[in-house]
């Protein structure tokens, strides 16, 4: 995810870029760069780090004229964030400039043909490879930019939201787009590029959002033409008026960034197995297993170190490792396992969960299992962090910033890739059948939908909110795979409305917490249908006997725990290993309504910070 902003007129483009960026940074921040034209030539200027850097090193670097521009903010997903891999990137002859928010998962095929044809390459970008390849066609086939990109776009597997321009036809920006936003504000005798109105709002409020496979043409003092990429008809632009102020458009029009993120999740995890999953090949590819698969055939047990929801994740891998693939696993806080001299061995794998990328604890076990000689594997989401630089190999979940403090779409970005770790190594290892290894495969690719019909059940969940709101404890149950889902969900509410809630296993409240029973208690059970189903009913008997409130996370149709409950919440059925990616759902939801109705800052809890980069 980054942002893009473009723009061609009658006014100067710097000082629009430059504002517009600032917005986005929302959608990334590590690096930043811009490329204008001057009348004459191309001025381009990109440094690692934010806005801010960009525009003090601009100061001193390039002039800063011309009506014609593009920039881009990055989160990077191929490629460290360093200045050379910051966009804009230019094509070989330097003609062509280009912005590009996504992911080419073909980079590699592409990038191999490119070079047998003589081009060269300075960045380790998926985005530098679609610029020569849309050279490469111009110069071949001797046609317009548009219809170049059109034909490169054809060859591409991915997602992007792209603009491009010629320093020889400085009139026009070519862009397009495929699952990756892209709004163009139309003004007058100007346009606006964006990956959200934020940038251009107080320019104009006429909008035409591209949708997938739609190639834009911009020209000067001309109107728009848009055309589907694949089969090239031209479509008639929808220009929509705006009603949204700044601040919604940036959180996308959600109230928090939390609710935004948890919406965004069918999104997220796509990408986080885009290129990895290829269910119709049955095929898993990862690079950073595939590279040490020995080291991790032959471990005698993986060590995963974490914190917070992090943690909460690897508790899920540790069911996934054990139950598909026979490894044995420990699930460690960071923060204890760094000072209470473990006992590592040098064939032990130690794989370090964090989203950030930076939590001290974290990284402090990463040092010592390195320094005891484990081989330490990375689940990271943000690009080049220091544990993603720290670790032997790793893997990115690709979920996109995350800007809520609360952790969602990281939560579940890191189950699907824990998943694919534990699914690859299973296959590797043998210790899954043919047909069950299809079977998750498909099931996981079909996740993205059923998240996406357990969101549907938001409104629901709000009145359930509505209910229990003023609760003072709250309780949450689950076994097997979804004991850590009620783990996450107990520190969802915890952190957000700050109301007391306690994670149990389902059956271990019978030794202690069920003294805590009474008609005030608010007890959320997750009890899908696959898995201790019957146990996790016979655990609902015993709290109705002790008149708690009963609110159960349901498998779609069930009737057993539905007529037991005060209230229920479907999900979507799907493998019992792949449950915690559907059950989690409403848990999220229902932390995030009580917490609004209870007027906390949601996106910005007290006391918390979103990366703790200190002991
Ligand atoms: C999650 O909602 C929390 N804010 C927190 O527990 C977090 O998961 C933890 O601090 C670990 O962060 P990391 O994933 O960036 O390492
Ligand atoms: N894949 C591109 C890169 O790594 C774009 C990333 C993005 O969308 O943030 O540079």
């Amino acid at each position: 995810m980054c942002g893009i902003v473009g723009y061609i007129g009658h006014r100067e483009a710097y000082p629009i870029i430059i504002k517009g960026l600032k917005r986005l940074e929302y959608r990334g921040y590590d690096s930043a760069g811009i490329a204008l034209y001057d009348g004459a030539d191309i001025k381009l200027s990109k440094t690692k780090g934010k806005v801010d850097d960009l525009e003090k090193r601009i100061a001193s670097e390039i002039s800063t004229t011309g009506s014609l521009g593009i920039g881009h903010t990055r989160w990077a997903t191929h490629g460290i964030p360093n200045d050379i891999n910051s966009h804009p990137h230019y094509s070989n002859s330097g003609d062509l400039v280009i912005i590009h928010n996504g992911i080419i998962e073909n980079y590699e095929a592409l990038k191999k043909e490119l070079i047998q044809r003589g081009y060269s390459f300075k960045s380790d970008t998926d985005t530098e490879v679609l610029i020569n390849l849309i050279e490469d066609i111009k110069k071949n086939e001797n046609i317009k930019l548009g219809k170049a990109v059109q034909i490169a776009l054809n060859q591409v597997i991915g997602a992007y939201a792209i603009a491009v321009f010629d320093k020889n036809k400085p009139n026009e920006i070519v862009v397009a787009k495929l699952g990756s936003p892209l709004a163009i504000g139309v003004g007058e005798d100007e346009f606006f590029i964006a990956s959200d109105a934020s940038p251009f709002i107080e320019y104009t409020k006429n909008a035409i959002y591209l949708e997938d496979e739609e190639i834009a043409v911009i020209r000067r003092h001309k109107d728009i033409k848009i055309r589907k990429i694949q089969d090239d008809s031209l479509v008639n632009p929808y220009v929509q008026e705006l009603q949204m102020n700044l601040e919604e458009i940036e959180k996308g029009g959600y109230d928090h960034f939390m609710l935004k993120e948890i919406y965004e999740q069918p999104h997220a995890i796509k990408d986080t197995y885009r290129g990895r999953l290829l269910a119709n090949k049955g095929i898993i590819k990862m690079a950073g297993i595939d590279d040490n698969i020995e080291k991790f055939q032959n471990a005698s047990r993986i060590i995963v170190v974490a914190c917070g929801t992090s943690w909460h994740a690897g508790l899920v891998a540790e069911y996934i490792f054990e139950d598909l693939a026979r490894i044995p696993v420990e699930v460690e806080y960071a923060s204890e396992f760094r000072y209470r001299n473990p006992v590592i061995h040098e064939n032990d794998v130690v794989i370090a969960i964090s989203q950030s990328g930076e939590t001290a604890d974290t990284l402090a076990a990463i040092k010592l299992a390195k320094s005891k000689g484990a081989f330490v594997f990375g689940v990271c989401n943000v690009v080049g962090s220091t544990i993603a630089r720290e670790t032997h190999a790793g893997a990115y979940t690709h979920a996109g910033p995350e800007i809520g403090v609360a952790s969602t779409k990281a939560f579940t970005t890191q189950i699907t890739v824990l998943t694919l770790i534990a699914l690859k190594l299973a296959k590797a290892k043998g210790t899954i059948s043919n047909e069950d290894y299809r079977l998750h495969l498909n099931e996981l690719a079909l996740i993205p939908e059923k998240v996406l019909e357990a969101l549907k059940h938001d409104e629901h969940i709000k009145h359930i909110a509505s209910i229990y709101k003023d609760a003072k404890n709250c309780l949450y149950l689950g076994r097997g795979f979804n004991f850590p889902v009620a783990l996450e969900g107990a520190l969802k509410l915890k952190e957000i409305s700050y109301i007391h809630a306690e994670g149990y296993p389902a059956a271990e409240m019978k030794h202690g917490p069920i003294a805590l029973i009474d008609e005030n208690m608010p007890i959320i059970v997750i009890a899908p249908k696959k898995g201790h189903y019957e146990k996790v009913v016979s655990n609902i008997e015993e709290i109705k006997a002790r008149q708690g409130k009963i609110i159960a996370v349901v498998t779609k149709g069930d009737t057993s725990v539905t007529n037991l409950a005060d209230h229920t919440i479907e999900v979507p059925e799907t493998l019992e290993s792949l449950s915690p990616l559907v059950t989690t759902i409403p848990l999220q939801l229902l932390s995030y309504h009580i917490a609004v109705m209870l007027e906390k800052n949601v996106d910005q809890p007290r006391n918390l910070a979103k990366s703790v980069t200190v002991e």
